[in-house]
Order: C-alpha cells, then sequence, then structure tokens
C-alpha cells in the first residue's frame, strides 16, 4: 500500500471514529411516553420563564410543552412526539404544534392530531396561573 493510499484510508477510518454517536443512531426511536406525576411550579418573574409572559410564548421544561394560548389561557402537553418521541416545539404563526422529525403537527389546543405519524394525541396537563406562579400537573 502506498503512503498516500495508507493516509487516505487512515483519515477515513478516523473521521468515522469522530463521528458523534448521536448521529449515527438516524432516525431510531426515542422515548415517546409522556412524562407522570407531573408537578411542578414556574415563577414567571425569573428570566428563564418571561417568555410565557407573552400570548404565544412556549416553554419546553420538565418534558412538557407549556403554551401560552391568551391572557388567561395556557396548554400545556407532553413535549414527546408519540411517533418516535422527538421533542416537539409551538409554531405561533399556525398556532399548532410541530414535530420536527417528521413533520407531525398537533392542535396545540386539544393536543390531537392534525397530521402525520403521530398515532395518538399528546398527553395534556393542568396549568394554573395564581399570581406570578404558574403550576403544572398530571
Ligand atoms: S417523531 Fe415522527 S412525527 Fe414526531
Amino acid at each position: 500500500m502506498e503512503r498516500k493510499d495508507f493516509l487516505k484510508k487512515a483519515l477515513t477510518l478516523g473521521g468515522l471514529a469522530i463521528i458523534p454517536a448521536g448521529l449515527m443512531t438516524g432516525c431510531s426511536k426515542q422515548n415517546s411516553s409522556a412524562p407522570v406525576n407531573v408537578d411542578f411550579t414556574l415563577d414567571l418573574t425569573q428570566p428563564t420563564n418571561a417568555v410565557l409572559n407573552s400570548v404565544n410564548g412556549y416553554l419546553v421544561i420538565n418534558g412538557v410543552i407549556i403554551i401560552r394560548s391568551s391572557t388567561s389561557t395556557f396548554n400545556v402537553y407532553s413535549a414527546a412526539c408519540t411517533h418516535a418521541g422527538c421533542t416537539v416545539y409551538y409554531d405561533p404563526a399556525t398556532t399548532n404544534i410541530i414535530c420536527p422529525c417528521h413533520t407531525g403537527t398537533f392542535s396545540s389546543v386539544t393536543g390531537g392530531v392534525l397530521t402525520g405519524l403521530p398515532p395518538t394525541p399528546l398527553t395534556r396537563y393542568t396549568a394554573t396561573l395564581a399570581g406570578a406562579n404558574l403550576t403544572v400537573k398530571s
């Protein structure tokens, strides 16, 4: 084997060795189960939660997605897509919840499946605002 062939082969093998494990898994199934025994409170005066002070603001935290739909309404669902477990996000333009993996869409009002591969709706949680504290529960 000539030197340039050896280097080419070594770089190829070395290059493969540094590919992050996450990229090697492709579209493998993630955890699509909804969180259970959810019970936490967010202080909306804290900068990390301040996005929820605006209508159409949303936050993914503790395995759920919290969407402020109006001044008095918060819709909370499992953040794990029911198809293969990818973390969903909220699209204010369409007011739908979107899965980035295979573009499944869910209603932000009901959590129901609108389009795509998800087989079941997102699990819903309750949200109660008391002053600046938002409590989320199963
Ligand atoms: S993981 Fe496939 S549509 Fe969400």
